[in-house]
């Protein structure tokens, strides 16, 4: 199923509309909910799409919901738990083609079936959130989605603030 509509997406277009659309911007949510809207609007088969942050929790690590589009979304995953937590804990993309499959998925949206998660990681080598893109489709996002997507969080993280140590 991936293929019709992955073919149709226009992934370096939209790197460049999202990269024109933030422009000189660095204010973080306008940067994440104009982020969550283009990227909603633009790719076919997508019922929810957004942004979690890390946040401290005592002497662990949280992601925190941020700005998205869908239905209202779970608000605290612990580091490390389903989809989200996984690409946080392990920096690296997750491609979930069923995400009953997958253990320890939470089901915030009970329509969602297949899920790409791509972690945010700043100049610091920190990662300081995930990207969350969910479809109700099963098996909706193949490699070519994943490399879009990589791309498209690329463009976000470039306006991210660079903390010094
Ligand atoms: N399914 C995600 C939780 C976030 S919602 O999909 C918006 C997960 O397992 O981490």
């Amino acid at each position: 199923m991936a293929s019709t509509d992955s073919a149709a997406v226009d992934y370096e277009f939209l790197a460049s509309s999202l990269d024109a659309l933030l422009g000189a911007e660095d204010d973080l949510i306008a940067n994440a909910a104009n982020t969550s809207s283009l990227l909603y609007h633009a790719l076919p088969a997508v019922n929810w799409l957004g942004f979690y942050f890390t946040r401290a929790q005592g002497e662990d690590r949280q992601l925190v919901l941020g700005p998205f589009q869908g239905k209202s979304a779970c608000v605290r995953i612990d580091w490390g738990r389903g989809v989200c937590g996984t690409a946080a804990a392990t920096r690296t993309t997750q491609r979930v083609a069923d995400v009953h499959a997958f253990e320890g998925h939470i089901a915030c949206d009970p329509d969602s079936r297949s899920e790409v998660v791509v972690p945010l990681i700043d100049g610091r080598g920190e990662v300081v959130g995930v990207l969350d893109v969910d479809s109700a489709t099963p098996d909706r996002f193949d490699a070519r989605d994943q490399r879009g997507l990589e791309a498209l969080a690329a463009v976000f993280m470039q306006r991210w603030p660079v903390h010094q140590p």
